[in-house]
């Protein structure tokens, strides 16, 4: 009867989950997606503890407590910028939980390991610590810890896979005579270095994907443990996780117009920043503006359209952004926002900003729903944003980005492009758009300058 009740509960806790993902695709439903989710966890957790299976839970009560401790002051001092490196720590705790459950069922199981749980232990424990020592690889790379360039040395990924082969190879040894510790340990080394390995060559600009990446290992480390222990919600959640986190990976590689593959081996990013464009391309001349000169053209606009980038989380110029805005709609002028599935840092970077800053929903724009729009716009202003909008992805079949989709802001009347210097972005490119006769080079950091506009337009 007992069984039944739980495997009821794992059912409900199992939709909640479902629900709760779907919920996360819009920023509107999103928060209380997380809710959801949260619940269908605590369902779950719920009905474990009073199942009992476990006869003493004095130590997961210890857990939960420093476990909920760390999650919410995390919550609330970890700055938005800085949410990558949390999320990659995350998902390594999340490997380490599954690898230590494989260790102590392999342990107590002993002489009664049947092969098939064997090999789900296994897979548990490699999958587990790879994706820990490579969250935490990622997590000092995000957090300036270590250095965020590529690492690459000869015969880098015939090692690679010469290692990995080789753990399949112990692992199916294991299967056959389990009770060899040693080469048990073999394996948990082994996850540990490629977990390093893999992430090493990868450019500290690209972790993001590789968070993503490393979030559906984590979650495969999951499933695998739930059939370790035969639990079902363990199975679904895991897999849930382990789907989710390929699908954003794939969105982030498509919304870059480039291959996973590429991602992970091509090094992509390590030389990022190295070149400054100059003020003069054989496509014409950067014309500085002044902030008089923005805030006229602004004035005399029937649309205007915001576009963010990374600049403005750096600047944290979110709050400016929204003010302006509201100045500008106060002069009857109809104010949007561009979002690009790539601008940023991490999915959803600018949503999660602007939300921050009260930007209604109904204001924010899709790159596929806004792209038709820049015609009719007579302003659009880039706050920070330099790959998302540079024309090169599609004219220029020698760059670095052909082919990503891109915002196509030159197609309004008036760019006016707010970032501090001529340097470039994540990709380390010049930019075609900074040349173009409709352009207005507005130098300073996004805030500053966003802050003045503001004034001008409030005192205009
Ligand atoms: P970027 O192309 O990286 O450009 C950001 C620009 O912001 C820079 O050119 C920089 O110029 C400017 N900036 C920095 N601090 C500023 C400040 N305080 N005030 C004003 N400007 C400032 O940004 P993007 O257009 O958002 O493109 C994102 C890039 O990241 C894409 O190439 C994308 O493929 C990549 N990427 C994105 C993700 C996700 S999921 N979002 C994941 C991995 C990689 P100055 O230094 O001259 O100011």
């Amino acid at each position: 009867m007992i069984d039944y009740a739980m495997d009821a509960t794992y059912l409900v806790a199992s939709v909640f989950f479902i629900i709760g993902i779907k919920m996360l695709s819009s920023p509107e439903t999103a928060a209380r997606g997380n809710m959801l989710s949260a619940l269908g966890m605590l369902m779950a957790v719920g009905a474990t503890l009073v199942s009992g299976a476990i006869p003493d839970f004095t130590w997961i009560m210890v857990g939960v407590v420093i476990g909920s401790v760390v999650g919410i002051v995390g919550a609330l001092l970890v700055k938005m910028n800085d949410m990558p490196q949390m999320v990659a720590l995350f998902n390594g705790f999340g490997g380490a939980a599954s690898a230590l459950v494989a260790v102590s069922e392999y342990y107590r199981l002993g002489a009664q390991l049947s092969p098939f749980i064997t090999v789900v232990i296994l897979l548990s424990l490699f999958v587990g610590w790879l994706t820990t020592s490579g969250s935490v690889v990622a997590f000092l790379k995000l957090q300036e810890l270590v250095s965020g360039n590529a690492v690459v040395f000869p015969l880098q990924h015939m090692i690679n896979l010469v290692l990995g082969l080789g753990t399949f190879a112990a692992m199916g040894f294991l299967v056959l005579e389990p009770g060899h510790e040693n080469i048990f340990f073999g394996i948990i080394a082994m996850g540990l270095l490629l977990g390093v390995l893999l992430v090493i060559p990868i450019g500290g600009a690209d972790m993001p994907v590789v968070i993503a990446l490393l979030n559906s290992y984590s979650g495969i480390a999951v499933s695998f443990t739930g059939f370790v222990l035969s639990n079902n919600v363990l199975i679904i959640t895991g897999s849930l996780v382990g789907a989710s986190g390929i699908f954003l990976t794939k969105e982030m590689c498509d919304g870059m117009n480039r291959s996973i593959w590429n991602v992970l081996f091509g090094g992509f990013g390590a030389d990022a920043g190295s070149g400054v464009p100059a003020m003069e391309a054989p496509g014409g001349i950067v014309k500085p503006y002044t902030i008089e000169d923005a805030i006229t053209v602004l004035e005399n606009a029937d649309q205007v359209v915001f576009v963010p980038g990374y600049g403005m989380a750096a600047a944290q110029a979110q709050h400016v952004v929204r003010e302006l805005g509201e100045a500008l709609e106060d002069r009857g002028i109809t104010v949007k926002y561009a979002v690009h599935p790539v601008a940023g840092r991490m999915p959803g970077h600018m949503n999660v900003l602007l939300a921050e800053a009260n930007v209604s929903y109904d204001a924010l724009f899709d790159m596929d729903q806004i792209n038709d729009d820049f015609v009719n716009t007579d302003v659009s202003v880039i706050i920070g944003a330099n790959d998302v909008v540079n024309p090169a992805a599609e004219e220029d079949p020698s760059s670095p980005i052909y082919g990503m989709p891109i915002l196509h802001v030159d197609r309004s009347k008036t760019v006016i492009v707010l970032k501090r210097s001529m340097n470039p972005g994540f990709a380390g490119i010049d930019n075609l758009l900074f040349y173009r006769d409709n352009t207005m080079m507005v130098f300073g950091d996004a805030k500053a300058t966003l802050t003045k506009f503001n004034e001008g337009i409030k005192a205009g």
